[in-house]
Parts: structure tokens; C-alpha cells; sequence
């Protein structure tokens, strides 16, 4: 379980960018952390891990204070993928850059490689196994880092903006296979996005921060119900909350379950 308790934080030139945070996030939750660019996402995340720690206030881990940790003493818990993929790359092929957690924990080689593998097919990259990560293109940058997390097996995946540079095809693919993993594994899913129609599909919570506030910490769903004041806080309605209005359809979390419901009202054919 992670917990903020009245966190304040401000990068060197003061100006506060994280306002008395609280909020809890459970195990095997999955949270959408959204809010408009600059609302301190990617900072409140960053204090979850110990990259940064706050000017006041604590952030919890297991009900431990983290603000003696480095990151590597959570590393074992907590995956991060950055925003910027290039910012993450260490190793000098593919194979070497997802085993280079799984090597400093000193696993067998006959796990590592089976992690290593697993994670690598997971996310669709085994044909470039010997490749040069940097010579891969943006969006197989982006899935490297998250084979990278996912090799680790941690109980918390923290993935900030993974979705962009992803062409509709590959989101979904990794969005519905990291959405699997969560449910089985029981895992801590934090998805910090831009993409209203992902956090609908693959979180039961959201966080919303607007200039550093948290506003909303609620359901994902109730977020969307049209009665809270989205668009002020710089999200957009997804569209799938809007056909959902539209059609005067309740409580759908996928595309599959709108189109379940359709047919049952009456004069909708499949
Ligand atoms: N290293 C830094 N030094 C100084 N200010 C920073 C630094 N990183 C972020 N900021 C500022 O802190 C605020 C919050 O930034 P943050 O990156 O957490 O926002 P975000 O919600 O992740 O935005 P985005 O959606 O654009 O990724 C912004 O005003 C940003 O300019
Ligand atoms: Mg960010």
C-alpha cells in the first residue's frame, strides 16, 4: 500500500508544485493518475518511488516512511517506466537492458532468461532480442521499458505516459495485457495518462491533480458521470462516457460491455 499524508513539495525555484497531498493507494488497485501537463503527475509519482521525497509530509510504503529510502531500496517492490524512455536505457542490446535488474539481484541465469523472454514476448520485441536499444523506434523504446519493469515481477507497476508514440494497435495490445497481469498477479497498477478512454477501461480509481491539488479521488467511473467539472480540471470526457450519454447506458467499463448492454435494450440489434 502506498500513502501521502499531507505532502508539499517544490523543485528549486520554491514555487509549490504538490499542495497537502493525502491520499491512499491499495494493493492490487489500479489507480489513473490524471491531471492537465504541469499539474505534478509525474512529480507525485516520483515521490511514490524515492526519486524525490517532500518538503513536508510522508509518503508510505507498507506503512514504512520512506524518506531514508534511495529508489534502489524500493526497487524490488516498485517498477517505474519513465515518460521519457530514453532517460531508462542502460544495457547495449535489448536482451541486456531487461536483464540488468533481474542480474543485480543475483537470480539464477535460467530465471533470468525465462523473465527476461517472457517479458520480452509479452511486449512484442523478441525479433529485436540483439538489437541496440536506442536504435529502436519510440514506441518499441517505450514497451522496452516496460519489459524492463515487468521482467522484475514487482507487487507496483508506475507507468507514466506509456500510451504515447503507440499506434491504436499496440496500446490496446499492451494496455489489455497489462490489465490481464494486474487482475492475475493482484499487482498495484498506477497509469498516469493523458488518454480518458484508457484510464475508463483499465482503472476502478482515479487521482486528479489540477496546479498541484488534489481534486478528485474517487472511482473512475463516478469521474465520468458528467456531474464533476472535468473539463475545468483539463480531462477530456472519453468517448466512450459520451456514447454511454448518449444512448442513456449506465455502469460500462469496455466497448464489449456497451455493446452487451445495447442488445439487451430493447430495439438495438447486435
Ligand atoms: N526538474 C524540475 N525542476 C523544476 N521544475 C520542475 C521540474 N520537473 C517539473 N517541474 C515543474 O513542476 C510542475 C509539475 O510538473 P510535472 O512534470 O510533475 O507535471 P505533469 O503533471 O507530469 O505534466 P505532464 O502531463 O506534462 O507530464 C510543472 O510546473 C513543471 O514545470
Ligand atoms: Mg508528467
Amino acid at each position: 500500500m502506498i500513502e501521502a499524508k499531507a505532502v508539499n513539495f517544490a523543485y528549486r525555484r520554491g514555487i509549490p508544485v504538490l499542495k497537502d497531498i493525502s491520499c491512499t493507494i491499495p494493493d492490487g488497485e489500479a489507480v489513473a493518475l490524471l491531471g492537465h501537463n504541469g499539474s505534478g503527475k509525474t512529480t507525485l509519482s516520483r515521490l511514490f518511488m524515492a526519486l524525490d521525497h517532500p518538503r513536508s509530509g510522508q509518503v508510505l510504503v507498507d506503512g514504512r516512511d520512506i524518506i531514508q529510502f534511495e529508489p534502489a531500496d524500493l526497487a524490488d517492490q516498485i517498477g517505474y517506466v519513465f515518460q521519457n524512455p530514453d532517460l531508462q536505457i542502460l544495457g547495449d542490446t535489448v536482451y541486456e537492458e531487461v536483464a540488468y535488474g533481474l542480474k543485480n539481484k543475483k537470480l539464477p541465469k535460467s530465471t533470468i532468461d525465462r523473465q527476461v523472454r517472457d517479458a520480452v514476448e509479452a511486449m512484442g520485441l523478441t525479433p529485436f532480442l540483439d538489437r541496440y536499444p536506442r536504435s529502436l523506434s519510440f514506441g518499441q523504446k517505450r514497451r522496452l521499458g516496460v519489459a524492463t519493469a515487468l521482467a522484475l515481477q514487482p507487487k507496483t507497476l508506475i507507468l507514466d505516459e506509456i500510451t504515447n508514440g503507440q499506434d491504436e494497435q499496440e496500446k490496446q495490445h499492451m494496455m489489455a495485457y497489462l490489465g490481464k497481469l494486474q487482475e492475475e498477479r493482484h499487482m498495484t497498477l498506477i497509469l498516469i495518462t493523458h488518454d480518458m478512454d484508457i484510464a475508463r477501461t483499465y482503472t476502478t480509481h482515479s487521482l486528479v491533480l489540477n496546479n498541484g491539488d488534489l481534486v478528485y479521488d474517487g472511482s473512475t467511473q463516478a469521474l465520468f458521470d458528467g456531474v464533476r467539472p472535468v473539463e475545468r480540471w483539463g480531462l477530456k470526457q472519453p468517448v466512450l462516457s459520451r456514447i454511454c450519454a448518449l444512448m442513456k447506458v449506465k455502469e460500462v467499463r469496455t466497448p464489449a460491455d456497451l455493446c452487451a448492454k445495447l442488445v439487451l435494450k430493447e430495439g438495438v440489434k447486435p
